[in-house]
């Protein structure tokens, strides 16, 4: 038996506009996703989050779905809407109660909540002042952080500052492929600078609110490779390890931006006011790491906005339903390099998972899986200091710009009859975390 750490997390990952619906229910405010989803064309299939895996209102019997999976932590995120209708100001009540029953519903069944503040579901009257494109919705978000922590910090001990702000960056501004829509790269450089003050205003609201707790930010950090062993390849790689990586990473663990990928947003987008570094590198408490797959960089001179090509997935290397490299031996580098680059941070794995379309007999999300873990055991072998490991995703749900199709459950989720079926990964994810090790190979 590959043994992990005694106290290791395991657990499993959603999101609320992935999975909540009820979206009228309780005084809730509108999101950036339900103008995003509901706008033609933005959503494979015109599907919406206006159902989804109505989560909201089968709390209960999705709760009991969590002990079955033998996880001990749930990572869910708040809807910040729900608890400001109007970003800010007025708190909705109703909204506070339901992720206090949330909580508790967890505690009951042995299990930690880890809690996601920002996956992405902006207040709509927030956007309608500029979003994440202003000051103010930084201190919005302080006072939103503010408010979980009071009603919350009693019982909840890890928090997740923001999800994924290259993601937001990139989908959401500079690709148009997520809320809000815009493309505009200066914009989503600007966006990207928010989000990471507003990360690091929160982690000071958690201190100064004296609950205790740890906090930290998700990344969806990818390791780069080069094409070939050339220069120019290699140079490719690592400036893409700036663009997607460093930038979020080095402001947050070491207040700075990395010079060479500033230079090439200065060089397309003009000067940069990146100021606030100091709030941004407040000292949090764990790294999150979503990872999915890798990068293989091909030098491309000229090629706007930036110099360089992201080859599509190699012959022979197995792939996803949705066609992502299934690598997981580069899990073990990107930890590696994690802690050369940064020290000895405390890690949690927050997502990690793998479109399979089989409803119930998912063999290959369980060698997905099973890779998976076998890779983070052997970066806790050398040394990496990972906490836990969740799951993305608990059930199938709405999957962004994919709308339904995409299913990274395991659990499956019937969209007709909204009936929940372990999957055969569930079953077998339940064993390893039970057991708090994987079988030897
Ligand atoms: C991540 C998101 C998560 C989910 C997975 C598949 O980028 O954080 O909400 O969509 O990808």
């Amino acid at each position: 038996m590959r043994r992990f750490p005694d106290g290791f997390l395991w657990g499993v990952s959603t999101s609320a506009y992935q999975v909540e619906g009820a979206v009228d229910v309780d005084g809730r405010g509108r999101s950036i996703w339900d103008t995003f989803s509901h706008t033609p064309g933005k959503v494979e299939n015109g599907d919406t989050g206006d159902v989804a895996c109505d989560h909201y209102q089968r709390l209960e019997s999705d709760l009991d779905l969590l002990p079955e999976l033998g996880v001990n932590a749930y990572r869910f995120s708040i809807a910040w809407p729900r608890l400001f209708p109007d970003g800010r100001g007025r708190v909705e009540r109703r909204g506070l109660d339901h992720y206090d029953r949330l909580i508790d519903g967890l505690l009951e069944r042995g299990v930690e909540p880890v809690v996601t503040l920002y996956h992405w579901d902006l207040p709509q009257a927030l956007e309608d002042e500029g979003g994440w494109l202003s000051r103010d919705t930084v201190e919005a978000f302080a006072e939103y952080t503010a408010t979980c922590f009071a009603a919350y910090g009693d019982r909840v001990r890890w928090w997740v500052t923001q999800n994924e702000p290259w993601i937001i960056g990139v989908l959401g501004y500079q690709l148009g492929i997520h809320a809000p829509g815009m493309t505009d790269l200066r914009a989503s450089v600007e966006a990207m600078h928010n989000v990471l003050l507003a990360h690091g205003r929160a982690v000071q609201e958690l201190r100064a609110g004296g609950t205790g707790g740890k906090v930290g930010a998700a990344f969806s950090l990818f390791p780069n490779y080069p094409a070939t062993d050339t220069d120019a390849d290699r140079d490719a790689a690592r400036l893409s390890g700036e663009y997607v990586n460093r930038w979020f990473l080095d402001p947050v663990l070491k207040g700075s931006y990395p010079d060479d990928m500033r230079a090439l947003y200065e060089e397309r987008v003009g000067p940069l006011q990146l100021d606030g570094l100091d709030t941004i590198a407040t000292p949090s408490d764990f790294v999150g790491v979503n990872y999915y797959t890798r990068r293989v960089m091909r030098a491309a001179p000229g090629r706007e906005p930036f110099p360089w090509d992201v080859e599509p997935a190699r012959p022979g290397v197995p792939v996803t339903d949705v066609g992502w490299e299934i690598v997981p031996e580069c899990l073990t580098d990107l930890l590696m390099t994690l802690k050369q680059e940064y020290g000895d941070v405390p890690v949690l794995i927050l997502e990690n998972g793998g479109v399979f379309e089989d409803a119930v007999h998912d063999e290959g999300r369980i060698d997905l899986i099973r890779g998976h873990l076998a890779a983070v055991r052997d970066a806790i072998e050398q040394g990496v200091d990972v906490r836990g490991y969740c799951h993305w995703s608990l059930m199938d749900n709405f999957e962004w710009a994919m709308g339904y199709r995409a299913r990274f459950g395991l659990v499956h989720v019937d969209y007709e009859t909204q009936a929940r079926t372990v999957k055969d990964s569930g079953r077998y994810y339940a064993q390893v975390a039970r057991a708090n090790g994987l079988e030897d190979e």
